[in-house]
């Protein structure tokens, strides 16, 4: 992707009202050969208030909930799973799983995983938990 299509830096990365982000396409590849670390998710693109993101995953994260806010997982390598209290939902790329806000949740990937996540901006990965190890800042963009 050429910078001249990035948002406007100077504005903290973040585009004006309306304006669609990022102007061109992205290549999900490039993106997670950029990611070094796990469970901390990075932005890749946002529209209407939400933004598109790419976490690896492996081992197990912590269990919490979004009070406000639903989250989707999409399955972009390897295999993952998300908990909750009662079932366990695969998945692996070409599957998604919603997590209804307020449903208590977690991830565990026996082995490394992506995923891509649509969520509210600004959505704490560990939710309701704060957790020195695993919550990770917001708003990262790569
Ligand atoms: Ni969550």
């Amino acid at each position: 992707m050429s910078d001249a299509t990035a948002p406007d830096e100077a504005a903290g990365g973040v585009p004006a009202p309306g304006t669609a982000w990022p102007v061109g396409a992205v290549d999900l590849a490039a993106k997670l050969a950029q990611i070094r670390e796990h469970w901390r998710p990075k932005v890749i693109a946002a529209l209407n208030g939400q933004e598109v993101k790419l976490a690896k995953f492996e081992g197990e994260f912590p269990w919490h909930r979004h009070e406000h806010e639903d989250e989707l997982f999409l399955g972009v390598a390897g295999e993952f799973r998300v908990e909750f209290r009662d079932r366990a939902e695969p998945v692996a790329p070409g599957r998604l799983v919603v997590v209804p806000r307020g449903v208590e949740h977690r991830v565990v990937a026996a082995r490394e995983a992506a995923a891509l996540l649509f969520e509210p901006a600004a959505t704490r990965n560990t939710g309701d938990v704060e957790d020195p190890r695993y919550t990770a800042p917001t708003g990262v963009r790569i």
